[in-house]
C-alpha cells in the first residue's frame, strides 16, 4: 500500500491554491507533476555542472556528459532495451515520431501501405500523412468500436504483403484505452511490417519491456512520467536505426566533415544533432528512478482504485456519459447531455480543479462519437478519493448552473 500523504509531500505544487481553492490536479494526461527529486536534479545541474556535453575536456563538461550518459542507461534499463545506443534522446514523443516518419519517407515507395489506428493523437497521424504524401504510400486506418477499443479483427484483414509500417498508441490519450499491442506487433510481423508504438500515455502507468514486446520502435515523453517537458525518447532496434537516414544535420551527428563528403556518427549520436536538452535528459533519468522507487505495480493498483471510485460516482450523475469503457488506464472522458465540455471545464477551474477539455488532439475520435470534445479527468497515483469527491460536487454544481 502506498503512503499517499508521503507521496503527495514529494510534489510541492500540490500545496498551491487556484482561485483561492486547494489545487486538484486531474490533467495528468497532458503533463504529470514534478517531484522534488526531479526539481532538485534540475537545480543541481544549473547550480553545479551546467556545461555542454561530448565536447570539452574540462571537468564540468565531463561531469555533464557522464550524468547524461548515466541517464540514457537508466532509461535503457527501464525499457529493457538491449543496448544504451538504441535509446535516442529527443525533445519528446512528437519529435521521436517525426524522426521515423522522415526516415521512412526516403525508403517507402508507391504502392506501399501503412496502417494507423483510429485512436491516435494527431502527433501519430499527421507525420505519417506527410510521409505517405512524400513517398506515394497509402495510409489505412484500423477502425474503433463504440467502447473505445480497436477492431483488431479488421486490422488482421487489412494486413497484406504491401503493409510496411504499423503505428498505434499503447494507451489512447483521449479515452485511456489500453490497446492489445502484443497482438498488433505479432500480426504485423507475420507480414514483415515494422511497428511503432506511441507510449506517451502508457509510460506513466505501465513499464514496457521493448525486447519482450519485440517492438521495432517505442516512443515516449518524460513529462508524462514525472519528468520535465521538452525531452523524450525514441527506442529503435539497432539494425533499423542503422538503416534509417539521420533526421537533422548538425554538430555531434557526424564522424568526419569535408566539403566533398560528410560521414555520420554511429548510434545514438547520428540522431542527436546539436546541443540536446542536457538538463532535461538528466532529469528524465531522475524521473525514471522516482517512478521505479514507487513501483509500477503499486502505481497501477492505486490508479485502478481511483478509476473505479471516480467512474462509479460520476455515473450517478444524471445525463453524464463516459466515453471509452474497455480496458483502460485512469482516464475518464465524459460529457453531460446538452452542456459544452468547455463550460464544465471553466467552472471546474474556478473551483481549483484542473481537467482538460476539447478534442484532446484526437479529432477523429470525437468525430466517431459525433461530439465536439469531452471533459477529461486523467488521474495519477498522487490523487485522492477526497479530491474525486470534490470534483463530483463541482460537476453537479456546473450541471445545475449550465442546465
Ligand atoms: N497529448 C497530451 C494530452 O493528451 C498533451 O493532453
Amino acid at each position: 500500500m502506498l503512503d499517499i500523504n508521503k507521496i503527495r509531500a514529494d510534489f510541492p505544487i500540490l500545496e498551491r491554491k487556484v482561485h483561492g481553492k486547494p489545487l486538484i490536479y486531474f490533467d495528468n494526461g497532458a503533463t504529470s507533476q514534478t517531484p522534488t527529486a526531479v526539481i532538485d536534479t534540475i537545480v543541481d545541474y544549473y547550480t553545479n555542472y551546467n556545461a555542454n556535453i561530448h565536447r570539452g575536456v574540462h571537468t564540468l563538461s565531463q561531469e555533464a556528459t557522464d550524468k547524461y550518459e548515466e541517464a540514457r542507461i537508466k532509461i535503457q534499463k527501464h525499457f529493457n532495451a538491449k543496448h544504451s545506443y538504441e535509446i535516442i534522446l529527443t525533445s519528446g514523443t512528437t519529435e521521436s515520431i517525426n524522426v521515423i516518419a522522415s526516415g521512412f519517407s526516403a525508403i517507402l515507395k508507391e504502392g506501399d501501405e501503412v496502417i494507423v489506428s483510429a485512436l491516435e493523437h494527431h502527433s501519430n497521424i499527421v507525420p505519417w500523412q506527410m510521409m505517405c504524401e512524400k513517398a506515394g504510400a497509402t495510409l489505412r486506418v484500423i477502425p474503433m468500436d463504440e467502447d473505445g477499443s480497436l477492431r483488431i479483427d479488421l486490422f488482421e484483414e487489412m494486413l497484406n504483403e504491401n503493409t510496411k509500417l504499423v503505428f498505434c498508441n499503447h494507451v489512447s490519450n483521449a479515452l485511456g484505452t489500453i490497446n492489445p499491442i502484443e497482438k498488433i506487433i505479432e500480426n504485423a510481423h507475420k507480414f514483415g511490417a515494422y511497428v511503432l508504438i506511441d507510449g506517451a500515455q502508457a509510460c506513466p502507468h505501465i513499464k514496457p519491456d521493448v525486447q519482450q514486446l519485440d517492438v521495432d520502435f517505442y516512443v515516449t515523453s518524460a513529462h508524462k512520467m514525472c519528468g520535465p517537458t521538452g525531452v523524450g525518447m525514441l527506442y529503435g532496434k539497432q539494425e533499423l536505426l542503422e538503416m534509417l537516414p539521420p533526421y537533422q544535420g548538425g554538430g555531434e551527428m557526424i564522424d568526419t566533415v569535408t566539403f566533398e563528403k560528410t560521414t555520420y556518427a554511429g548510434l545514438p549520436h547520428k540522431f542527436e544533432a546539436g546541443t540536446p536538452n542536457i538538463c532535461g535528459g538528466i532529469a528524465f533519468g531522475a524521473a525514471v528512478d522516482y517512478m521505479n522507487a514507487i513501483g509500477f505495480d503499486n502505481i497501477q493498483e492505486r490508479e485502478h482504485q481511483l478509476l473505479d471510485y471516480a467512474t462509479k460516482k460520476l455515473l450517478e450523475i444524471d445525463g453524464l456519459k463516459i466515453y471509452g469503457t474497455s480496458t483502460k488506464t485512469s482516464v475518464i472522458s465524459f460529457n453531460i447531455d446538452g452542456i459544452h465540455p468547455y463550460d464544465i471545464g471553466s467552472i471546474l477551474d474556478k473551483l481549483g480543479i484542473a481537467v482538460r477539455t476539447g478534442h484532446h488532439c484526437a479529432q477523429p475520435i470525437m468525430d466517431f462519437y459525433k461530439i465536439p470534445g469531452t471533459v477529461r479527468a486523467s488521474l495519477s497515483f498522487y490523487n485522492t478519493e477526497d479530491e474525486i469527491d470534490t470534483m463530483i460536487e463541482a460537476v453537479k454544481k456546473a450541471k445545475m448552473m449550465l442546465s
